[in-house]
């Protein structure tokens, strides 16, 4: 499978197509940047713009079965929540440890998960299982209307803030990073674009080192950024990522619960990751953190406090 990054132009089209459908959401000023808070989006991530420009992209019959995703939560509350709104049935296909809240929620908006472990997860989507089924299926990262609606979300930073210089994007499949890389350098080439994410699961990074596919058992609560290596996006990130940065796990925990006591932010841990990244980036104000979803657990938001709260006290 060959992928193409997204055009500037059909970015612009997309944006035009969802934005009824979905927030724009506020860039907030925070010490060494801003945040792109994609936390308040419908379904609370960036997912839903990929979803909402790959749906609607589609012909009516090939969508009247239904839509369909893979996920580790978020895809899969983007994809019911579209789904409900074209009126649609939706199965997605869930890792068995995903979040209670996310799955919870995917049940909420009508949608049936199919919950899967790890391995059988990433077999299924490395053997393209999904053609086997009646619905369509809307890839979480790896399909280029996603990338498109993900770019769109770029599209806001450069009207919000003319003179970044710098987007930090946490990165699971690569899809989020893909879309806004491609748009803003489109416009703005000499904006630096990082990816970030976890050492408890820096599959890109070794990737890079390895020059190909490697595969890594995650060991992180940024669960969004998970995803598994895949061929076609290891090459688009490379033509697009400047720079990646590993964020320690312990100080992603500490991201969650700093965005949340300092920046009055919810924030999942994926959707931490870019803010975490931040201290070990040169301060620069043009920088523009992507807060990339808000679904987190209440009891592990609770826990990342006090762990927090403890570190204040001692
Ligand atoms: C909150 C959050 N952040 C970041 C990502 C990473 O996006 P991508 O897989 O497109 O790199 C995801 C993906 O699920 C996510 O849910």
């Amino acid at each position: 499978m060959k992928l193409a990054a997204p055009t500037i132009d059909a970015v612009r089209a997309a944006a035009a197509l969802i934005a009824r459908r979905i927030r724009r959401t506020p860039l907030v000023p925070i010490d060494g940047g801003h945040l792109k808070l994609e936390s308040l989006q419908p379904t609370a991530s960036f997912k839903v713009r990929g979803f909402f420009t790959a749906a609607l992209a589609a012909p009516h019959d090939r969508r009247a079965a239904g839509l369909m995703t893979v996920s580790a939560g978020n895809a899969a509350l983007a994809c019911a929540h579209v789904a409900k709104y074209l009126g649609i049935p939706c199965r997605v296909m869930m890792f068995d440890t995903a979040p209670q809240a996310k799955r919870a929620g995917v049940e909420r908006l009508g949608a049936t998960v199919i919950p899967l472990p790890f391995q059988e997860l990433l077999d299924w989507m490395t053997n393209e299982r999904w053609h086997d089924e009646p619905e369509l299926f809307i890839h979480p990262f790896a399909d280029e209307a996603v990338m498109t609606g993900n770019g769109t979300l770029a599209l806001e930073i450069l009207d919000q803030l003319p003179e970044v210089d710098r987007v930090v994007v946490p990165v699971g499949g690569g899809g989020l990073v893909v879309g806004v890389a491609a748009t803003i350098k489109a416009i703005r080439p000499e904006v630096e674009v990082v990816g970030v994410q976890s050492d408890g699961y820096p599959l890109w990074r070794d990737a890079f080192q390895a020059g190909g596919p490697v595969s890594l058992k995650p060991n992180t609560i940024a669960d969004g950024t998970t995803g598994p290596f895949t061929g076609a996006m290891f090459e688009l990130l490379q033509d697009h990522v400047d720079r990646w940065v590993v964020v320690p796990e312990g100080d992603v925990r500490r991201a969650v619960a700093e965005l949340a006591i300092r920046g009055k932010v919810v924030a999942e841990g994926a959707g931490a990751l870019a803010f975490g990244a931040l201290s070990m980036l040169e301060s620069r104000p043009g920088t523009v953190a992507v807060v990339s979803g808000g679904n987190i657990d209440p009891g592990r938001l609770a826990e990342l406090l006090s762990e927090y709260a403890a570190t204040l006290s001692g």
